[in-house]
């Protein structure tokens, strides 16, 4: 490992110190699409992609692109180019790592080439790409599906939780809604994308180990779930007469994850989540008459998950049926599970025998940006340990020591990308 790559770790780490301040909440890390802490971050962002000696732009929806040209460009031939990066938006609440750590990875890898005055026979671009997890308007991946050309337009009209179009806050970022189609990628031109990614399980700390290739991206459904009943007095109705819309959530909540843990024993894999919840009217002595949910629903195989919607669904209706309450059910973001590339995982697979000798392949049970952007071009992603293999949580961390096996390992993999380019 040359010094030069102990110094980048360094510096990853001091990045991720940086970003992890920069907050749309004063109580925790949450950066969320088009938001104002985004534009602060993607400010950061822009000026360490020029320090690698990249040209940096803005593309319509607000991805932050740093551009490293080939050494054909400099004799002006179109070359193709390699994809590099991840997201710079969080979860509320947020760790540090879960997408910063991708982009600055890549970032630390081209200024490698820049300090050293080295171009590759492909153009490299970095990603910062500008919503990932979904949480301002329930719809993930809105970024990379722009570049993939996959974005649908409709969700321009999606509200956030203050009213805001999706479409109005584009524009206040800076962004261009009506130039969102041409600002796909043209798919011939692409090598493939990689992304570096904090694993967000355990498998890596259990091998004892500092990175994994991964196989797959599981597929994913979240749903909106409204059941409605009758507010009322919470001294004087008689428990026989209450249509309790909290009590119907509660029975199906619970069914959601015994389904979940049943299926979890038989074959592994399907796992289902309840992460909001509102309650209205929302007093204590009132008894709740509307209750919306959101439920997130993953599996490695898309049927197995789509069979799980349906049996929820049904046993979703079944309880309000029984309790003379009403039902909604919407699915609000549906994508199905993806294979990584196999020759470009294997050429990155190759990179990591540098340095450990067994490099794990595992599944992904999170989504990611790949899963988008493999409708476009091949894409691998590298999974870096963190400790517990905690994420979506503050106590997300990674050692300085796997950042910098990260970076010498995407470093071999643009060298042998380049001999076989
Ligand atoms: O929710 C996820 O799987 C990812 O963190 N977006
Ligand atoms: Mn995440
Ligand atoms: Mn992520």
């Amino acid at each position: 490992m040359n010094a030069s790559s102990i110094d980048l770790a360094r510096t990853v780490m001091q990045r991720i110190d940086a970003l992890a301040k920069i907050s749309d909440d004063p109580h925790g890390l949450t950066r969320t699409f088009c938001s104002p802490a985004m534009r602060r971050a993607n400010g950061f962002v822009a000026s360490w992609m020029r320090e690698a000696g990249m040209e940096v732009r803005t593309d319509a929806i607000g991805n932050l692109i740093g551009h490293y040209p080939a050494k054909s460009k400099i004799e002006n031939r179109k070359s193709k180019i390699l994809i590099l990066g991840s997201h710079l938006d969080t979860v509320r609440n947020a760790g540090t790592f879960d997408g910063p750590l991708g982009v600055l990875v890549a970032i630390a890898c081209v200024q490698q080439l820049h300090v050293r005055k080295i171009h590759a026979p492909f153009e490299i671009e970095v990603l910062g790409f500008a919503d990932e997890e979904g949480v301002r308007y329930q719809r993930t991946y809105l970024g990379s599906r722009v570049l993939a050309g996959t974005f649908d337009l409709k969700d321009l009209k999606r509200l956030d939780p203050d009213g805001i179009s999706m479409a109005k806050a584009i524009r206040a970022f800076g962004g261009n809604p009506s130039a969102l189609r041409n600002a796909k990628l043209d798919p011939k031109r692409l090598l493939g994308y990689v992304e570096v990614h904090i694993e967000q399980g355990p498998v890596l700390e259990k091998k004892n180990l500092s990175v994994g290739v991964v196989s797959a991206i599981t597929g994913q459904t979240r749903m909106r779930i409204t059941f409605t009943g009758c507010a009322g007095h919470a001294g004087t109705t008689p428990m026989n007469l209450r249509r309790d819309a909290l009590c119907a959530a509660a029975e199906f909540i619970s069914t959601a994850e015994s389904l979940a843990r049943r299926r979890n024993e038989a074959d592994s894999g399907l796992v289902a989540t309840v992460g909001q919840i509102a309650a209205l009217p929302g007093a204590s002595n009132v008894i709740p008459g509307k209750v919306t949910l959101s439920l997130d629903i993953r599996h490695a195989k898309d049927s197995v998950r789509r069979q799980a919607v349906t049996t929820l669904k049904q046993r979703a209706s079944e309880i309000t049926r029984q309790r003379k309450l009403k039902l909604s059910a919407e699915v609000v973001h549906e994508s199905r599970a993806v294979e990584c590339d196999k020759r470009v995982s294997r050429l990155l697979a190759k990179a990591a025998m540098t340095h450990q000798r067994r490099v794990p392949i595992l599944p992904s049970g999170a989504g990611h940006d790949a899963a988008a952007m493999a409708v476009i071009t091949p894409v691998a992603m590298l999974f870096v340990r963190c400790k517990g293999g905690i994420s979506h949580h503050p106590d997300e961390s990674v050692s300085e020591k796997d950042v910098r096996v990260s970076i010498s390992v995407m470093n071999n993999f643009i060298q042998l990308l380049a001999q076989n380019a």
